[in-house]
Formats: C-alpha cells, structure tokens, sequence
C-alpha cells in the first residue's frame, strides 16, 4: 500500500455477485494481525459473512463480506481505530478489493452483536469488502453528488504555516507537499474534511475542526476517526518520500480558531 493505493482509492457501495478469493481473505487477516498504532491502543477486527451474521446496510448493493472492529474506549481510541482501520482498508484497496467507511448508514445492531460488543468496548464503523461494479447504483451516484465526494476544500484552507495566520499555499509545500496531499484526498465522513494541519519546520501539527454533531456518546467522536485516517495517509506518503517520523502529542499551544482542537504532532 502505498501513494498510488491512496490516490486510486474511492469510496465503492455497488459490488458485484462475485465472493471474494479465500486468498485474499488470507492476505487480509494476516495483515489484520501484525497491525499496530501510534497509541499502541488494540483494536480488534473480525470478518463476516453477510448472509451468515446476517449483517446489511442500505446504502450499499451486492455486499456479501465485511469487515468490523471494536475498541474498549479510552483516550485516543478512536485515532487509533481510524489509523488502523484506514491501512486495513488500503491493503484491501491495493489488492484490487473497493471498500467504504460506514459509520451511519448500517445495521448498527446487528454488527454490534456480530462481533459481541461488551460493556465498554465501541464498534465505531465497518466496511464491505467486494469487486466493484462497472456501473454505480443510482442511488450510490446521487449520494457522491449530494455530498460532493470528487471535491475537496482547497489545500490553503487546509493547511497552514507555522500558524493559523498563514495558509500554506501548495506551491510552497516543499517535501511535504505529496504527505499533504494524500490528507486532501482522504475519506472523511460525509466529505466534512476535519482534518487542519499546521508545518512548523519538522514537526506538523495536527488539529480537528470540529461540526456539531459527530462527537456521540455511544460511539465517540466520529471525525477523530477522520484525523486517524489522516495520520495513516501522511505517514505513509512521509515514509514513501524517505521522511521517516513519529506521532507524539505534545501541544505547541498555538492560537486556535473556533471548535479547533490540537490532536497530534509528526515530529520527523
Ligand atoms: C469515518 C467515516 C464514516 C463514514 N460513514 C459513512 C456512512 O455511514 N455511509 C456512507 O455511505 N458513507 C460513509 N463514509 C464515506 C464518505 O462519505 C466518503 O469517504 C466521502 O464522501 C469521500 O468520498 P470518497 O471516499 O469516495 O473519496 C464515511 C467515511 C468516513 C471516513
């Protein structure tokens, strides 16, 4: 998995009837296994059977496989959920599989008893697993339309330097320009794009731009699953242009726009 897996990567809710090869559901739960997160926080996954957890949603048409995670909830949970389950979800990309973050449109109950929620623990989201189909399900295109899903903000409202003062501009990205754009072109739920980075030097700070409604009791804060999956794409477009870093959180204090909150640092 890689820069190319992130860009050729969209979300895919039309499957065709085909199941999906036993090896790649080797593949799958093998990497499944090695996964970790900067939190070190254990996220366990399982896949199913459709018919036989008789587990659906009604946003997607022919989806016979998917995957689910669950976490216990603490701090950072749901960062390390977005980050693992995004690379789970890139490896399944990158062998030739579509898959779709859902955080709301599903059997909720359903999936939550699949995989035995406990007092506890969360199953914040899941994702099918399949061949996408040649052709969209009307539905799934007049949900892109709705919710623009081709388009991003532009990358000066994204990302800034140094402070919120200073929109960073793409052509003055520097070497971070690709590990930025691959967060530009992230899934984030319903397009919202969270995700607001500032570079100071080697260190890029990361932050939320929070939109009411997302942070939910029962299961936590869905856009900070969005800045775990921003995590994973920057990290790995970093490595990818020999930019090796780590996560630590340690908040430069900055002067924060409204319903912005500080969440992590890659200090290189
Ligand atoms: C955390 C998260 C939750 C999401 N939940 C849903 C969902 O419940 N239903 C759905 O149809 N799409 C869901 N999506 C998919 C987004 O709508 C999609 O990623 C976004 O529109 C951008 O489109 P793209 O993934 O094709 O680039 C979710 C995405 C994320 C990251």
């Amino acid at each position: 998995m890689n820069i190319g897996t992130m860009r050729a990567r969209r979300s895919v809710r039309t499957f065709t009837e085909e199941s999906v090869a036993s090896e790649l559901i080797e593949k799958l739960s093998a990497y499944m296994k090695e996964l970790d997160n900067p939190f070190h926080i254990p996220i366990e996954f399982q896949i199913l059977d459709a018919k036989e957890h008789k587990v659906s949603s009604p946003v997607l048409v022919g989806a016979q496989t998917y995957i689910v995670g669950k976490y216990q909830r603490q701090p950072n949970a749901e960062l390390a959920f977005g980050y693992e389950f995004e690379k789970l979800m890139l490896c399944a990309v990158s062998l030739g599989l579509g898959t779709v973050w859902i955080a709301g449109t599903m059997d909720r109950k359903a999936f939550e008893r699949a995989i035995e929620v406990k007092d506890g623990e969360v199953m914040p989201a899941i994702t099918p697993i399949g061949y996408a189909a040649n052709k969209k399900s009307i539905r799934e295109g007049m949900m892109r339309k709705a919710i623009k899903a081709d388009e991003r903000m532009d990358f000066e409202k994204l990302f800034f330097d140094r402070n919120f003062e200073h929109p960073l501009k793409e052509a003055d990205a520097g070497r971070f320009l690709l590990p930025l754009q691959m967060v530009r072109w992230a899934p984030s739920a319903t397009n919202k794009q969270p995700w607001r980075l500032v570079v100071d030097g080697n260190r890029i700070h990361f932050y939320e731009e929070k939109t009411k409604g997302y942070d939910r009791e029962e299961i936590g804060d869905v856009q900070k699953i969005d800045l775990g999956i921003a995590m994973a794409h920057f990290e790995i477009a970093a490595n990818e242009t020999g930019q090796k870093g780590r996560f630590v959180q340690a908040n430069p204090k900055l002067m924060l726009p409204e319903n912005t909150e500080y969440i992590t640092t890659f200090e290189l």
